[in-house]
C-alpha cells in the first residue's frame, strides 16, 4: 500500500491511551480521549470543591466562549464568534427560533441524508412556526445532487439547513452553488459540520454560510456535550433567537426582567452552561490544531483510499464517495451479516460502528497507523472465514 515512509502525526498517539488497548477506528462516532482530559476534569472537580460558587467568576461562566475560541481556528472563525451549546439539535432549534416565517416565505430546505436528530427538531418545530420542510431526495443513498438542492430553493425559502458532510457516507456536499442560490433568493444557510470540522480544512469566511454548527465529540476528541455554533457577524447582529437564556443577556447578573441580547457569540447561548462537558472539550480541539488540518486531511485521504482498495479486493459494496476530494473521513462498506460481524469485530477490540443502509463504518484519524487498517481487515477476513460472527447473530447490537 501507499505507506507513508514517515508519518509525523503518529507522534500524537502517546497522548491517547485507548490506542494502546484497542484498534480505535471509530472517531466518526466518538473520538479518543486525550490523557490530559482526565486532568481537565479533575480541575473541574477541584474548582468546584475548593472555590465553590466562586468558580463561576473564576472561569465557569466564560467557558462556552473560551472553548468556542479553541474550536474557532479549526473553521477559520475569529475569537468571540463561536458559542458552545449542548447539542446540534438545540443549535438548530435556536436558529429556527430566530427566524420569521410568513405565508409566502415559509419553506425550510433539507435533504434525505441529514442527521435524523436535526431533522426531528425541524419537523416538530416547523408547523408551530408556520413553516414547512422540503426534503431533497438522494439517488444512491451516498450523495445529494447539489443541483437538486439548488432547484428546491425558491422565493419561498427562508432557510436551507443541510449537512456539510453527510454522516452515513462522508460525502462532502458541493455547498457553494447552494449557498449562492439561497442568498440570491434572500434565504439563509445553516451547515451541519459535525463530520467536517477536525477532519477536513474549513474556512467559514470562504464558505459563506450564515450558520455553521457541529460537535467536538467525534473528530475533535472533545467528548459529548460540547457543540459549537458560529453565526456570521451580519446575521448575528440582525437576529434574536427566542430559544435563549440568561447567558445571552447583556447584563446577566443584573437579573433584569426583560432580555437585552448580548452581542457576538454570547447572544447564542442559553441558560446555565454544561460546565463539566466544556472542561472535557478543552484539549481535543487544541491537539487537532497542533496536528494541523492540512496534514490531518492528507493522511485521511490516503488512509480512506487504502480502505476502499481493501474493501474492493474483497468485493464488499462500498458506501463512500470514490473521489477522495468529495470524501470525508469515514469509509462504510457492507459485508455479509453486517451487524453480527460488527459485533464480532468489537469483541476483538477492533472498534468500528455499524449503520443500517451504510454497513460497517471505519474511521481512521490522525493517530491511526496504516498497520491498524491492515490488521482490522485481517480480523474481518478471519471472522468471515471462521463464521465466528454466528455467535453474535442473535444478540442485540451494542451501541457505538
Ligand atoms: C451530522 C450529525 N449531526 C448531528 C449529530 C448529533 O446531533 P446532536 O448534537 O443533536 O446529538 C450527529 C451525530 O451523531 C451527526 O453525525
Amino acid at each position: 500500500m501507499s505507506t507513508a515512509p514517515h508519518d509525523p502525526l503518529l507522534r500524537f498517539r502517546a497522548r491517547f491511551p485507548i490506542l494502546e488497548t484497542s484498534t480505535y477506528l471509530v472517531s466518526n462516532s466518538l473520538g479518543a480521549m486525550p490523557a490530559s482530559t482526565a486532568d481537565r476534569l479533575a480541575e473541574y472537580a477541584e474548582s468546584w470543591n475548593t472555590l465553590g460558587v466562586k468558580a463561576w467568576a473564576a472561569r465557569w461562566w466564560q467557558l462556552p466562549i473560551e472553548v468556542g475560541n479553541i474550536v474557532a481556528p479549526l473553521m477559520g472563525a475569529p475569537a468571540g464568534s463561536v458559542s458552545m451549546v449542548p447539542t446540534v439539535s438545540q443549535a438548530q432549534a435556536m436558529i429556527l427560533s430566530a427566524l420569521t416565517f410568513t405565508a409566502d416565505r415559509d419553506e425550510i430546505v433539507m435533504t434525505a441524508l441529514d442527521f435524523p436528530s436535526v431533522r426531528y427538531v425541524t419537523d416538530e418545530l416547523a408547523p408551530k412556526l408556520g413553516a414547512r420542510v422540503t426534503v431533497v431526495p438522494t439517488d444512491d443513498n451516498i450523495s445529494i445532487d447539489a443541483q437538486r438542492v439548488v432547484d428546491a430553493i425558491t422565493s419561498r425559502t427562508t432557510l436551507v439547513a443541510i449537512s456539510h458532510v453527510l454522516f452515513k457516507s462522508a460525502y462532502i456536499m458541493d455547498v457553494a452553488p447552494i449557498i449562492a442560490k439561497a442568498h440570491a433568493v434572500g434565504a439563509l444557510v445553516v451547515l451541519d459540520a459535525y463530520h467536517a470540522v477536525g477532519v477536513i480544512p474549513v474556512d467559514v469566511g470562504t464558505l459563506g454560510a450564515d450558520f455553521y454548527m457541529g460537535g467536538v465529540l467525534k473528530w475533535l476528541c472533545g467528548g459529548p456535550g460540547g457543540c459549537f455554533l458560529w453565526v456570521s457577524p451580519e446575521q448575528s447582529a440582525l437576529l434574536r433567537p427566542a430559544l435563549t437564556g440568561w447567558q445571552a443577556h447583556k447584563r446577566p447578573f443584573a437579573f433584569e426582567p426583560v432580555l437585552e441580547p448580548a452581542d457576538g457569540a454570547w447572544r447564542w447561548l442559553g441558560g446555565t452552561p454544561t460546565v463539566p462537558a466544556l472542561y472535557a472539550a478543552l484539549d481535543g480541539p487544541a491537539i487537532i490544531t497542533e496536528a494541523g488540518m492540512e496534514a490531518v486531511r492528507a493522511k485521511s485521504q490516503r488512509q480512506t483510499t487504502r480502505l476502499i482498495a481493501l474493501a474492493d479486493e474483497r468485493g464488499f459494496s462500498v458506501h463512500a464517495p470514490r473521489d477522495a476530494a468529495r470524501r470525508g473521513g469515514t469509509v462504510a462498506f457492507d459485508v455479509p451479516h453486517g451487524p453480527a460481524v460488527a459485533q464480532a469485530l468489537l469483541s476483538r477490540d477492533i472498534v468500528i460502528d455499524y449503520r443500517p443502509g451504510a454497513g460497517i463504518r471505519v474511521a481512521p484519524h490522525f493517530y491511526t497507523t496504516d498497520g491498524e487498517l491492515e490488521a482490522a481487515v485481517a480480523v474481518l477476513d478471519d471472522i468471515l472465514a471462521t463464521r465466528s460472527w454466528e455467535a453474535f447473530a442473535a444478540s442485540r447490537p451494542v451501541v457505538t
